[in-house]
């Protein structure tokens, strides 16, 4: 074991939330960031349609608020979601000082249209592009500033002090020499985003596989909201190819969703149309699918000009033309992927988490900004603007944590004599699918649960990166499979078939930790 020097800060991923922390943190200490892959192997490169903000001559940060919150379904945090919206024009001007380029018309910002977002409000780069443009400009700045960036180390437990009460540092496993050292630092930031691989179709990278969380909740912090994971309804659906995200913003252009027998459908299932809430769509294709027979359906984007296509979603237009598909002529095959975690470890609107010297930023943290099922767009907006408030709260001192209310706490299983076997990524994977997808139940979930319990006691000894992740990911799901069978009823993206309804009882969040006996 190799002991490392000592940093003010140490930050794991090298996302948007990483990046963008630790360009605003190295301004005041020294910052190491640690990251599993390259710096830019990150879910940022994948996010597509854009960066919402209220920076449109009719829009208003009360009009974004008021989008966030309905679209939260009664459980977004309001002083969360109220900062993002108030801060958001000027986190703009933030990533526009750093370089970013964001599309323009005629001089004038371009602004896309996402669901359940009143009018046009999403910025974008490269047309479709966003979250690649943004990540490729930060980790520029990044490598070339005196940040220390230190590539294809796995973080494989968070570092206690003595009496367990402070988080000092993390221990990390170097995967290309198989060495693991110590690395201790004053400030020790999660931005290891999301946890997509937890589900067989998913929109997002191999590396999204909820590691910050499961280091922060073995550590003792409390999590939140496990429950809430949003789908994306529209991922290409062919065999062969990955399920690639086929942004909203198409639909924003006024593309079509049509079953297989080429009928739109979505004006039967909610007002809004094809732009009614993520969660909305993704279960009103699931009926269809039903319905049909087929395993997808299709979108329709032919009627739109074909130049509009090519330059306002390139990557789409070239993916799918890799595929032998042209936007322009044939309608793309979509069906929902696992897209985006909304809750996770519990965060203050400062960054902080449960555990003095731990704190969070991005799709790790649960800071209640997204409720139970997240406004399009929001994602990139939160690291930018809630980065920001965790440089300045560390600069700050004394530590204001959250104190949660009505904590589970979740037992260590014991083994059982399950003749599961021991769990591989893939059978977690379909686990996940079937069981904790888009449409639950007790069934399910009971099934679920009693497997990712015996898997956890026969996870392999944690020796390289990928058996980390593994036990990383049974530990995520064990957290959400808990809180999904908590929540009895329907809520946002958390659906239970067997209770339908969303009750006024559950007007409340499910926060877990580690049982300490
Ligand atoms: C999309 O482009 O449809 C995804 C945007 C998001 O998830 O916020």
């Amino acid at each position: 074991m190799t002991i490392q020097p000592h940093y003010d800060y140490i930050i794991i991923g090298s996302g948007i939330a990483g990046l963008y922390t630790a360009l605003l943190a190295m301004e005041h200490g020294t910052v190491l960031i640690l990251t599993k892959g390259s710096i830019e192997d990150c879910n940022t490169q994948y996010a597509q349609g854009g960066i919402a903000a209220a920076v449109g001559p009719e829009d208003s940060p009360r009009y974004h608020l008021d989008d966030t919150l309905a679209a939260g379904a009664g459980l977004c945090n309001e002083e969360a979601a109220r900062i993002l919206a108030e801060q958001g024009p000027r986190a703009i001007a933030e990533l526009v000082r750093l370089g970013v380029l964001f599309d323009t018309t005629n001089g004038e910002i371009a602004l896309g249209r996402e669901a359940a977002h009143r009018m046009p409000r999403v910025l974008h780069a490269g047309g479709d592009a966003t979250g690649a443009q943004i990540e490729l400009t930060l980790a520029a700045l990044a490598r070339s500033s005196r940040i220390h960036v230190q590539e294809y180390v796995t973080t494989t437990r968070l570092l206690l002090n003595d009496d367990g009460g402070r988080v000092t540092g993390v221990a990390g496993l170097d995967s290309r020499t198989g060495k693991e050292s110590e690395y201790f630092g004053t400030y020790t930031v999660l931005a290891t985003g999301g946890a997509g691989r937890l589900y067989r179709y998913t929109t997002n990278p191999e590396v999204t596989t909820g590691d910050g969380v499961s280091l922060a909740f073995n550590a003792g912090a409390a999590v939140i909201d496990m429950e809430f994971y949003q789908f994306h309804p529209t991922a290409l659906c062919l065999p062969g190819a990955p399920p690639f995200l086929i942004t909203e913003a198409m639909r924003g252009e006024g593309a079509i969703l049509r079953n297989t027998n080429g009928e739109p459908f979505m004006e039967r299932y909610h007002p809004q149309g094809d732009l009614a809430p993520r969660d909305v769509v993704s279960r009103s294709l699931l009926a269809e699918m039903h319905a049909t027979g087929a395993d997808h359906v299709v979108l329709d984007a032919t009627h739109l000009p074909a130049e509009m296509l090519t330059t306002r979603f390139p990557s789409i237009y070239n993916t799918c033309l890799s595929h032998g598909l042209g936007i322009t002529v044939d309608t793309i095959p979509v069906s929902p992927a696992a897209h985006y975690m909304m809750g996770g470890v519990l965060t203050n609107t400062e960054g902080e988490t449960t555990l003095p010297g731990l704190y969070a930023c991005g799709e790790v943290t649960g800071t209640g900004l997204h409720g139970a099922n997240r406004l399009a767009s929001n994602s990139l907006l939160e690291t930018v603007v809630f980065g920001e408030r965790l440089v300045q709260r560390t600069l700050e001192g004394g530590w204001s944590g959250p104190k949660p209310e009505g904590v589970v706490e979740l037992d260590e299983p014991k083994a059982t004599d399950s003749k599961a076997g021991p769990p591989t990524k893939e059978s977690l994977q379909e686990l996940m699918w079937d069981n904790v997808g888009i449409l639950r139940d007790l069934d399910g979930l009971d099934n679920a649960a009693r497997t990712l319990d015996a898997w956890q006691t026969q996870l392999p000894a944690g020796t390289n990166q990928t058996t980390h992740e593994l036990a990383n990911m049974v530990t995520l799901s064990r957290l959400m499979t808990t809180s999904a069978l908590l929540r009895q009823e329907s809520r946002g993206a958390h659906y239970r078939t067997d209770f339908p309804d969303t009750s006024s009882t559950w007007e409340c969040h499910t926060v877990i930790t580690k049982s300490r006996h």
